[in-house]
């Protein structure tokens, strides 16, 4: 089996709180991240695709096409956005990195050109990421 990358940037405004809870519980949890005229990131999202070398193209995934659909299923909805008001498939969550990639997934998966989608790393920050591989 082959594992293969494609790397991409955005930039995206969030804040961190919980409808359901008081002003006082969202900032004890969320801290910072609960200010409420929100605050932005550098996000890196790389999406892995694994599958067999097609003998005839010697490629697992044609990167072009994958660059593609990242840039206009993902990147076109997310980058300069605020991703707690702005985003179809951030709807109803906060938009923690965790949920962010669980979105990137759902919005991915099933149009991969070729191989399949095997994982969605999420950098927030250089030393926050999240990884995700599907709900199996
Ligand atoms: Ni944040």
């Amino acid at each position: 089996m082959m594992y293969v990358t494609r790397r991409e940037h955005f930039s995206s405004a969030h804040r961190l709180f919980n409808t359901a809870w008081s002003d006082e519980r969202n900032q004890e949890v969320f801290g910072k991240c609960n200010n409420a005229a929100g605050h932005g990131h550098n996000y890196y999202l790389e999406v892995t695709v694994a599958g067999k070398v097609n003998p005839e193209t010697g490629y697992v995934v044609d990167l072009k096409q994958l660059k593609d659909v990242i840039i206009s299923r993902v990147i076109a909805k997310v980058d300069h956005r605020n991703l707690n008001v702005d985003v179809d498939f951030l709807r109803g969550v906060i938009p923690t990195a965790e949920n962010i990639a669980i979105g990137i997934w759902g919005e991915l998966v099933d149009h991969i050109p070729q191989g399949r989608l095997h994982q969605v790393r999420l950098y927030e920050t250089e030393k926050n990421f999240v990884d995700y591989r599907g709900e199996a």
